[in-house]
């Protein structure tokens, strides 16, 4: 598959989109609460301010930074490349995918991917998988033959499901190149465990992209990092801008990693809530009529319905305010889909009570 047209337009169904939902609604976006981006709701203080930072290009080695991540993954300095986002790092992922042949993409799956692999004109299969709650990566999932690259989302996006890493490795013996993403797991209870990064060091095929936007609620800061061997991080260097994090989210990021100890006390504090309000939530949301939530180990919750949820969905941005995740852009979900991002208490409950308003006064049909 290539980029269609269509594919341009999804970005409309993109979560995290609150500046235009603000704009569709006529309202300021601090009137919105955002449940279709999937991020921490709270934000970390910083104990100084980063005007400094602004003068100077930043350091284009990003030494500091990269000794920090190395640091809190016990891994050498040269295995961590700190990128724009997440986003950015699938670009040049993307172009080495390109660059070794057909990518299989599980469906559904993060539309960022193939947004990523059109870049470089490369080629994808999109290849269903049962939506099953095991945590086993489903051993009876095979690339189509012609692919030799494999794009992996632990935990995935968008069912939260959380795949061991003894399922995962035998993948990398069957494809020239994985590329998992692991944006999510840091907020996953007991997660670590699962990570495939402490395979990089033996497997050349094996990239491995974390967030920090999720995990510190600071999407708009832009932090990502791949980890992965030295020569095909020092090829990305070389071929993207020379300063791709901006000094002010280094230096933020820097100040979040500084201590282990405390880096390690957010990931239980995020964890803990999302071992909370996703059980909570769970629970409420499988008494509304007519909506089935899927099993999660992460920071959203997939809904699905016999009926379009797309209605729903639209009246509950128009009257209360709340965006939703539209799951049309997962390939192979359809409009019986939702995506909510959990939140605080206070929040969750705002959703479940407009979610059970709008569905007493119209039941889905
Ligand atoms: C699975 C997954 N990976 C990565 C990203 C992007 O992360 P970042 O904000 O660091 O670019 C997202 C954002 O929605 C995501 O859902």
């Amino acid at each position: 598959m290539t980029a269609s047209n269509k594919d341009l337009f999804s970005y409309r169904l993109h979560g995290g989109n609150i500046h235009a939902a603000a704009q569709r609604l006529n309202c300021s976006s601090s009137h919105l609460l955002d449940a279709s981006a999937s991020l921490v709701p709270w934000t970390p203080r910083f104990s100084r301010s980063f005007h400094g930072s602004i003068r100077d290009y930043p350091d284009r080695s990003y030494r500091h930074l990269r000794a920090l991540i190395a640091q809190q993954h016990q891994l050498p300095l040269a295995l961590v490349l700190p990128g724009n986002g997440a986003a950015e790092l699938f670009t040049w992922a993307a172009r080495d995918a390109a660059a070794t042949g057909i990518s299989s993409l599980p469906a559904p799956g993060f539309a960022d991917y193939s947004r990523a692999l059109a870049c470089w004109q490369g080629r994808w299969l999109p290849q269903s998988f049962l939506l099953q709650c095991a945590a086993p990566f489903p051993q009876s999932f095979r690339s189509p033959p012609a692919c030799d690259a494999l794009w992996i989302c632990n935990p995935h996006n968008p069912t939260g499901q959380l795949w061991s890493r003894a399922s995962l490795e035998p993948l990398l013996q069957r494809h020239r190149l994985v590329i998992c993403d692991e944006a999510f797991l840091s907020l996953v209870p007991d997660g670590e465990q699962q990570s495939l990064i402490p395979l990089v060091a033996d497997h050349p095929n094996l990239v491995v992209i974390r967030s920090l936007t999720k995990l510190y609620g600071i999407a708009g800061l832009r932090l990502g990092y791949a980890i992965a061997q030295p020569e095909r991080l020092k090829r990305w260097a070389q071929w993207r801008d020379p300063w791709p994090v901006n000094a002010i989210a280094s230096a933020m990021a820097e100040q979040l990693l500084a201590s282990p100890a405390k880096y390690q006390r957010w990931c239980l504090r995020a964890q803990r809530w999302v071992a909370k309000e996703g059980a909570w939530m769970q629970q409420k949301l499988s008494q509304l009529p007519g909506i089935m939530p899927m099993p999660s180990a992460a920071n959203f919750l997939l809904i699905h319905a016999d009926h379009s949820l797309v209605p729903l969905r639209e009246v509950v941005e128009q009257r209360h305010r709340i965006l939703l995740r539209d799951c049309r852009s997962f390939e192979g979900l359809g409009e019986c889909w939702l995506r909510i991002g959990l939140q605080s208490r206070r929040n969750n409950r705002r959703i479940i009570r407009a979610l059970k308003q709008e569905l007493d006064r119209a039941p889905l049909a």
